[in-house]
């Protein structure tokens, strides 16, 4: 069958496969550790699931207004004062399901036939997708320990084309937990506003940082896109919420849109989320990102054992982007034969770069610390056969 072109332009996600393989291989008895998956193995705080079941109780199961329930809306808001000193219109704010839903409307909006869009190489490979999916042609910018692992103003200015149109961030990014700070966001801006340009932010790692306090491009300019979620610090990966901070004029044709693609956000993700901000919630959540703190600790001072560490220490996220050309120019076969050999499963870099992805491996820290060492005694025990 035929299948329109666009679809040509979607990679595969390939630690899918090695996810298939790990999962098969548990079923078959062996004692998998996952160090793959872009989730930690916190369920969602008490709080939030109470939250939902009251929802559904009440019967909170009808569509909401295309941006959200307002309530949300206004509790986003909230949390922009609170903990990032930024005052947000709550109409600015629509609720999506998950940072996926906001990317889809910020992508379809900024980027279409003939624009280029500018992103960091490594970057979250969906990024790519969205901007391809809507037709722009993206560029994406090697980065490395220079520039934290992050597109800064010298990069964005020097790559800028004609027909840029969009420059597009993640912090904390994926898949190397670097982030840019205040100044840095600020240079940015500063850039693709001189160029006539948008600024779409990725931050839906924020909250989730060991060194820096946790920033936002909202505290820096009220015209950058912001994509944010409910999944990552907030534990709530499978509710399938996050949200879109735009700038005021945009607002109105990205609830058009919204109207038309997904009709709403889940009804009783968004009445459970209303939980997320309160005080007993978030006590369980900075006790996470503490926990996090240990577990990345944990995981550099086991690597350093194997004279093995990244370039950079990761500041946020739970990932660690790391440079095995010492023992491979295959991230894939090197993850396969891992998993196939010590039942560790971790993602090739080929998912995240298009350049250099093939000697890096992300390494999630998303379980305990004890488990952690027994991945990096197992690590170990592998590499020794290199
Ligand atoms: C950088 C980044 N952006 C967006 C997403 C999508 O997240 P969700 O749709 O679960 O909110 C992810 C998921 O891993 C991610 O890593």
């Amino acid at each position: 069958m035929a299948w329109s072109p666009r679809i040509d332009q979607v990679a595969p996600f390939r630690v899918m496969s090695l996810l298939e393989t790990a999962q098969a291989r548990e079923a078959a008895g062996h004692d998998v550790i996952h160090l793959e998956v872009g989730e930690p193995d916190f369920p969602t705080p008490e709080p939030v699931v109470a939250a939902g079941r009251a929802a559904l109780a009440a019967g909170h199961t009808r569509y909401t207004p295309a941006a959200g329930i307002p309530a949300l809306r206004e509790a986003i808001a909230g949390h922009y004062a609170d903990h990032f000193d930024a005052e947000v219109d709550p109409r600015r704010i629509l609720v999506t399901p998950g940072a996926s839903g906001a990317l889809l409307l910020a992508s379809q909006l900024l980027a279409g036939p003939g624009d280029r869009v500018l992103m960091a190489d490594p970057n979250y490979p969906c990024n790519r997708h969205f901007m391809a999916l809507a037709g722009a042609e993206v560029d994406v910018v090697p980065v490395g320990p220079e520039s934290g692992w992050q597109l800064d103003a010298g990069l964005v200015e020097s790559h800028w084309q004609e027909t840029t149109r969009l420059a597009m961030l993640a912090t904390p990014s994926n898949p190397t937990g670097h982030m840019l700070d205040a100044g840095q966001l600020a240079a940015v801006a500063e850039t693709v506003a001189g160029r006539g340009g948008h600024l779409l932010v990725d931050e839906i790692y924020q909250g989730l940082c060991f060194d820096l306090e946790p920033l936002s491009v909202a505290s820096v300019t009220p015209d950058a896109f912001v994509v944010n979620s409910f999944s990552k610090y907030f534990g709530m990966t499978g509710w399938r919420l996050g949200w879109l901070l735009a700038p005021e004029e945009a607002v109105e044709p990205l609830t058009r849109l919204a109207q038309n693609v997904f009709l709403a956000a889940p009804t009783p993700a968004q009445h459970a989320a209303l939980a997320a901000f309160a005080p007993d919630c978030r006590a369980i959540l900075e006790e996470r990102r503490v926990e996090l703190g240990h577990r990345r600790d944990a995981l550099l001072a086991g690597l350093s054992r194997l004279d093995l560490t990244p370039s950079l220490p990761p500041q946020g996220a739970f990932y660690l982007w790391l440079d095995i050309s010492r023992y491979s120019h295959d991230s894939q076969a090197f993850c396969q034969r891992l998993l196939e050999e010590e039942n560790v499963a971790i993602t090739p870099g080929v998912d995240f770069a298009v350049q250099g992805g093939e000697r890096h491996v992300r390494i999630a820290f998303t379980t305990g610390v004890e488990r952690l060492e027994e991945a990096v005694s197992r690590l170990e025990r592998f590499l020794a056969r290199q």
